[in-house]
């Protein structure tokens, strides 16, 4: 989740000045030397920011620019590199949709004054931030105790990167993003790739998983017309996150063991014994224990794996961290649905201090993104925010308010129904107004008007 910035430019010692001036301030950096190159890059993944050189030995930097430009939606920022700053080239480039130029000979700090401009035109400054946080945690203490602790871990964790690591937490707590993370801390950006390699073991058919794991080699099956390099040779120097370890079948698990122990395995069929530096962060929501004592885990494993284990406190746990985490949220989400939404009301934030997200990171994530649909301030609201129905009230789930007939024998009004119901409400909640607006998922204001219009005084 850093920024990221592809350099395009044919110029080593700019590429080399640029590159280790933005990773130095936890930009995701990589390069390209031509127009060629430089496509291929943004296929594989859009960067944030393109520094986009003029003059590039395959053609004009501004016919890269105006080709992704016209491809529309997720463009990258483009700043252009030019010889000299003179208003014909500033204006040309700004015409054809670059945010920013740059003369040589560049200064690197106007290089990152630039960079950082114009991430904040698209408010991506916190995303910065936050990744800041992760690269340098020493510079950002995180709110919650849990949080510290857990930032500790990783800092420590990252200095020995082959040492294997178990994530448990409950669904929705941030297991992936805490793998992503420690990788980030093990290879800190220095413009070198490594990979972080993405398994999830409940989703690879059982009779699969190894061939995808470990490769084959040709001949191993009757299919296997060619050899294939596994994913864990794909993660070599990097990481490869293995989640919902559980399910990983019986035999895989065992390949798996042999693995850890050595840094060294076979691809099927092969006699070769191959080498990879990788650590592997396994992940599970289940209660891996119970699944050992059931004997459908290794206890081996188990225990090669949980030398260190990484808990990821539930949501509930860290209350402190939930401001910082909606505000990114409010700005992740208005950026892709291009609203206008900037952050949330004090009330807003007090109601989802108040909600104990059982699904945690996620359901706040969630939460945060039908806010944004619905909101039409530039600041979310209380009423934009839509709890579930479980957590509006601590009113039991027996039957709390029946409608019956009227005399006639016909069902009543709606207001009729209304006023006994929050009438109901208000008794449930020994009168206290802003417990049952709260409850009923409106706002304080909106919940007073109604009480007048349903002529229901103090008293009530
Ligand atoms: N500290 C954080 N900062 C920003 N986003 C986060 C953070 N923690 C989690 N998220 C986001 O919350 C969502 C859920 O996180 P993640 O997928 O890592 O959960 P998980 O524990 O792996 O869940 P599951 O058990 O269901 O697989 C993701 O969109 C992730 O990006
Ligand atoms: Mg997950």
């Amino acid at each position: 989740m850093k920024p990221s910035v592809l350099i395009v430019d044919d110029e080593q010692v700019f590429r080399v000045l640029a590159e280790s001036a933005l990773a130095a301030e936890g930009f995701e950096v990589r390069s390209a030397i031509n127009i060629a190159r430089a496509k291929k890059e943004i296929d594989r993944a859009v960067p944030d920011v393109v520094l986009l050189d003029r003059r590039l030995p395959d053609g004009d930097g501004m016919a890269l620019l105006r080709e992704i430009r016209a491809e529309g939606q997720s463009a990258p920022l483009f700043i252009l590199v030019t010889a000299y700053a003179d208003i014909a080239n500033a204006v040309e480039a700004l015409r054809a949709g670059a945010v920013d130029y740059l003369a040589k000979p560049v200064q690197p700090t106007d290089l990152l004054l630039k960079v950082k401009k114009a991430l904040e035109v698209r408010g991506l400054r916190d995303r910065l931030e936050l990744s800041q946080r992760l690269v340098t945690p020493q510079n950002v203490e995180p709110k919650s105790q849990a949080m510290r602790a857990f930032t500790r871990t990783l800092e420590q964790l990252a200095r020995s990167p082959f040492t294997p690591v178990l994530i448990v937490g409950p669904s929705g707590a941030g297991k992936q993003y805490a793998a992503e993370a420690l990788h980030r801390y093990t290879y800190p950006p220095t413009g070198a790739d490594s990979s972080f390699v993405d398994v999830n073991c409940a989703a690879i058919p059982a009779d699969l998983i190894e061939g995808t794991l470990f490769g084959w080699e040709r001949g191993a099956f009757t299919d296997a017309r060619s050899s294939r390099r596994g994913l864990i040779e794909l993660a070599d120097k990097g990481t490869l996150f293995l989640d919902e370890i559980a399910e990983l079948p019986d035999h895989s698990q065992a390949k798996l063991l042999k693995f850890l122990d050595a840094q060294r395995f076979r691809r099927l069929g092969g006699e070769r014994e191959l080498e990879v530096s990788v650590r592997v962060i396994a992940a599970t929501n289940r209660d891996v224990d119970a699944f050992v004592k059931a004997g459908k885990f290794r206890e081996d494993l188990y225990h090669r794996l949980s030398v260190f284990v990484l808990r990821v406190p539930p949501l509930a746990e860290r209350h402190e961290e939930i401001p910082d985490l909606a505000q990114l949220f409010v700005e992740q989400c208005a950026r892709r649905m291009k609203k206008r939404t900037v952050g949330l009301s004090a009330d807003a934030l007090a109601k989802l201090s108040r909600y104990d997200f059982p699904g945690n990171v996620r359901e706040l994530k969630n939460i945060i993104e039908r806010a944004v649909i619905l909101s039409a301030e530039a600041r979310i609201e209380p009423e934009d925010i839509v709890l579930p129905p479980a957590a509006r009230t601590e009113i039991p789930s027996n039957v709390f308010f029946g409608v019956s007939l009227n005399a006639e024998g016909s069902p009543p009004p709606v207001d009729e129904v209304e006023r006994a119901y929050v009438q109901r409400v208000l008794e449930h909640m020994n009168g206290r107004r802003g417990a049952a607006a709260e409850v009923l998922g409106i706002s304080y204001p909106t919940f007073l008007r109604r009480l007048r219009e349903l002529g229901i005084d103090r008293d009530n």
